[in-house]
């Protein structure tokens, strides 16, 4: 008996859509072995038909009218990799409402409108499924939904960009300063000609927004996540680090605590034995259990694409379509970054003087925070360099004693706040 034909429409054959299309053609006879059917990508939405003929074998498979994908009642699964919000979201939820089952990468749609997407999808009875979203080729989000579904999970953090990583991992081996890393990350093909979702830390915020939601079943949007960047971390910083014990990561964090969710993303210093601490170059890397990989690029996105369209064609041959939709059954409040407790790496230049110390550690003291570790560290001019590492503090109290510090004639400048893990 012939195999069955499950007939797919693409939206977008860019970077990662040009990756599905080499995977589903190239690996067709194993696909066909290991689903017991054929899938068929009968139509590609672009723009520019001409640029995108020659990555395709037969360029009439093109359009650039999405309704030959949407409105097509021959085709089961929407595969979108075109990317930004709009029209990538009006065309997901329409594909839902017409009943296909759609596979995406697109992080900006998920984080901020994925709860109407799954309710579609159960709606329609439908499977909406995104696990090229975060961290690209790391399977994460299906081992939370369902290997880890009978655990309790307090805590997921990671590394969740990898042009940062590189960025900073550049800084660390070679002391270059951050403009030169980005430079460098730009001409070797990492950062994106505009750089600012990825050095804004805003790339890896909608991915703690999906992941967080996944964790601790509870909705957390893109908007209530806090984010930071690293593009005020420089080369000193992260000597000042290492000598402390510890490295500089742009981290995500995940974190259930009785007040509600932490979901934030800044740089951290983090304790050099620690398994992100040795997390290199453009790499991702998540822990709750460790999941370690490539996080972006063609084929390893690509591979999460394919493996979520195996889902869907395995759940319309077996008729069980939505079989794990949304899990977000609780409603739990996302805290503010203001109310969250860290610990803090300081760096300032001060006067070099008798008293300057005792008067920094009294402004700590009176705002209830706790000094761990201080450096001093004198300059050749008048003006020395004091290193702090405070002990965890509530950060609204610690922004308290940083505003009068600011205000002492004796402290110059304050370099550097940059919180650290644990
Ligand atoms: P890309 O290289 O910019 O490709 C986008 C594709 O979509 C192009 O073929 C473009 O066609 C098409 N497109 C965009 N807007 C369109 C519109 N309005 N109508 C028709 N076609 C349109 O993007 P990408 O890097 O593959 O990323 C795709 C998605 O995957 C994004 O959501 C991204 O966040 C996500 N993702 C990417 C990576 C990665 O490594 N690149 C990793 C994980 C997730 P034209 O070329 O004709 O304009
Ligand atoms: N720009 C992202 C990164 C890849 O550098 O990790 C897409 O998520």
């Amino acid at each position: 008996m012939e195999n069955k034909v499950i007939k797919a429409g693409m939206l977008g054959l860019g970077t990662v859509g040009t990756g599905v299309y080499k995977v589903l053609k190239s690996q067709e006879p194993e696909m066909e072995a290991k689903l017991g059917a054929k899938v068929e990508l009968k139509k590609i939405l672009v723009r520019n038909l001409e640029k995108a003929a020659g990555k395709v074998d037969d360029p009439s498979v093109l359009t650039n009218d999405p309704k030959e994908i949407l409105e097509d009642p021959e085709i089961e699964i929407v595969i979108e990799v075109m990317g930004g919000m709009q029209p990538a979201f009006s065309y997901m939820l329409a594909a839902l409402n017409a009943g296909k089952s759609v596979v995406t990468a697109n992080k900006d749609v998920v984080a901020s409108e994925g709860k109407k997407l799954l309710e579609a999808a159960r709606a329609s009875g439908r499977d909406f499924l995104y696990e090229a979203s975060v961290a690209g080729g790391i399977p994460i989000l299906r081992p939370l939904k369902q290997c880890l579904a009978g655990n309790h999970i307090s805590e997921v953090i990671g590394i969740f960009n990898g042009t940062t990583n590189f960025i900073l991992t550049k800084m660390t081996k070679e002391g270059m300063e951050f403009e030169e890393a980005l430079q460098l990350a730009q001409d070797l093909g990492y950062a994106e000609a505009d750089p600012t979702a990825d050095i804004e830390g805003l790339d890896a915020g909608r991915k703690v927004a999906i992941l967080a939601s996944a964790a601790f079943n509870s909705r957390v949007v893109f908007e209530n996540v806090y984010t930071e960047g690293i593009a005020r971390i420089t080369a000193k910083d992260i000597q000042y680090a290492r000598e402390m014990g510890c490295e500089i990561k742009l981290l995500g964090v995940a974190r259930l605590t009785e007040e509600g969710i932490e979901a934030r993303v800044h740089p951290m210093l983090i304790d050099s034995d620690h398994p992100l601490a040795s997390v290199q170059d453009s790499y991702n890397a998540v822990q709750d259990a460790m999941f370690y990989g490539r996080g972006a690029g063609e084929l390893p996105t690509a591979s999460a694409v394919v493996g979520d369209v195996f889902d869907c064609v395995r759940n319309i041959l077996a008729g069980c379509c939505g079989r794990i939709g949304c899990t977000c059954y609780k409603d739990l409040p996302v805290r503010k970054i203001s109310d969250i407790r860290s610990k803090y790496f300081v760096r300032m230049e001060v006067e070099d003087r008798s008293g300057v110390l005792a008067s920094v550690a009294a402004v700590f003291g009176n705002n209830d925070v706790s000094i761990s570790q201080v450096v001093q560290k004198r300059k050749k001019s008048e003006l020395a360099e004091i290193v702090v590492i405070t002990e965890k503090v509530q950060e609204r109290h610690f922004m308290d004693a940083i505003r009068i510090l600011e205000g002492m004639s004796l402290i110059r400048n304050i370099s550097s706040l940059i919180r650290v893990y644990g």
